[in-house]
This record gives C-alpha cells, sequence and structure tokens, in this order.
C-alpha cells in the first residue's frame, strides 16, 4: 500500500524473457510483490514490447512498432524501471537489447534521467550477473541513472519456494534490502530533483547541426 506522506512513484518493472515458466519472470513477479507494498507498480511483459529487428527504414516510414512504442510509453509514464534480465552468452539478450533500441530513438528519450535498477536469474552459479554489466552500457548511455547495486539469482531453478519468495531467508533479505535502498534514492530524487539541463547522445564529438541529437529539458532550458 503506498504511503499517502510520500511523493507519488510509479514502477515499471520486467523481465527480458519470453519463454513462460521463466526464471526472471517468477523473480519480477516477486519483486513486483515487495515493492508493490510500498509504490505503483506497472508489471510490465517482454512480449508487449517485442518488435521486429531495428529497422532504419521501417522507423522512416512507420516510426516505432507498437511494442517498442509500448515500452516508450510506459518508461515515459514511469519514474523508474526495474528490468530482471537473462545473460545470453555473457551479454544482453538481443531481444531486450533491439527494444532499447528502438526506444533510443523517441523524442523525447524515455531513459534519460529515469531511476534504473538491474536484476538477473540464472541456473549457474554467477547468475547472470555478467550480463547486467553489459545492459547497463546502452542505458547508461541514455542517461539512465542506474543503481550501483544489482541482484543477481544464482541456481535460481532452485531458488523459489512455493509461494514465490526465496528459499534463502538471508537472499530473500538482501533482495529486499536492494529494493528498499533503491526506492529510497528514487523517492529522495522525487523530492530533491537533480538539475540535468541536456543529454547529449554523441558526448565529445564535434557539434554539428547535421549530426547532433540533443535534447534540452524543457523546463530548464
Ligand atoms: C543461456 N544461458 C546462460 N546462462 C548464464 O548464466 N550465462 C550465459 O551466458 C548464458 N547464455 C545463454 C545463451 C542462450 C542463447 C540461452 C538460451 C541461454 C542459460 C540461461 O540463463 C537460462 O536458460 C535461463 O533460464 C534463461 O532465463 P529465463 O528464460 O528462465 O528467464
Amino acid at each position: 500500500m503506498p504511503d499517502a506522506r510520500k511523493p507519488p512513484i510509479h514502477l515499471l518493472v520486467f523481465s527480458a524473457s519470453l519463454r513462460s515458466g521463466s526464471l526472471n519472470d517468477r523473480l519480477a513477479t516477486l519483486v513486483a510483490a515487495i515493492t508493490g507494498e510500498r509504490l505503483t507498480v506497472d508489471r510490465g511483459r517482454m512480449e508487449e514490447f517485442d518488435g521486429p529487428s531495428y529497422d532504419a527504414d521501417r522507423e522512416r516510414s512507420d516510426g516505432l512498432p507498437s511494442g517498442p512504442e509500448a515500452l516508450r510509453r510506459r518508461i515515459e509514464a514511469a519514474d523508474a524501471f526495474v528490468i530482471v534480465s537473462p545473460e545470453y552468452n555473457c551479454s544482453v539478450p538481443g531481444i531486450l537489447k533491439n527494444a532499447i533500441d528502438w526506444v533510443s530513438r523517441a523524442r523525447p528519450q524515455p531513459f534519460n534521467g529515469k531511476h534504473g535498477l538491474l536484476l538477473s536469474a540464472s541456473p549457474s552459479m554467477v547468475g547472470g550477473n555478467r550480463g547486467l554489466w553489459a545492459l547497463r552500457i546502452p542505458l547508461e548511455h541514455l542517461g539512465a541513472r542506474m543503481y550501483p547495486d544489482m541482484f543477481s539469482l544464482a541456481q535460481a531453478h532452485q531458488a523459489f519456494d512455493a509461494n514465490g519468495r526465496l528459499t534463502s531467508a538471508a537472499l530473500q533479505q538482501r533482495l529486499e534490502q536492494t529494493l528498499t535502498s533503491f526506492l529510497d534514492l528514487v523517492e529522495a530524487a522525487a523530492c530533491y530533483p537533480l538539475i540535468k539541463k541536456q543529454w547529449v547522445e554523441f558526448l565529445g564529438e564535434r557539434p554539428d547541426p547535421l549530426i547532433d541529437r540533443v535534447e534540452t529539458t524543457p523546463s530548464l532550458g
């Protein structure tokens, strides 16, 4: 139940797996249950955000396809987002990177200034953590404020109890603490907005109106 004394925060939570029975989606469900006790959660599904491979010709003729457009809208409407992503070959699943690439073409570019937290789940011992380091790169490039801590659930196929909680009390507590710290920061930032005037897509290149894609924050420009 959201606390009426605090600023209303909207959190988008989704996993980047299309698979029924996905371990990452189970972790996303647990994240949504924990965070839903504190604020309004929009529980997204990757199938809502999936789209065709990015194609500049298609973008020129039709704009964003419906899946990436839905992700754009839901990120735009949120104060913060949580992505629970599988690790594929030590990196980001193609479907997620493709959706981010599509959304990055929208103006205003919705990841800019949003708070983000990354989690992963895998049957392996590393829990998909290497993929999250790769996932930080495009999101930070897009101006998202990525929370420094991440949470990776190793041996995830054996990690959940019948109620969808983690069988390890210590890990369940670590997860709850990570979410609490992240939401504390999101709420604090809502009270004390940080001044960020611009997001420059290709920082450091020679200014050129032909290639610049600079977005000025409307109220601060
Ligand atoms: C994987 N998997 C995997 N696991 C891991 O820990 N590190 C990795 O690099 C990879 N690479 C990888 C590539 C591909 C193409 C697939 C299909 C799988 C295993 C992966 O963690 C496992 O299948 C998870 O269960 C996938 O997540 P969901 O669908 O259960 O959420």
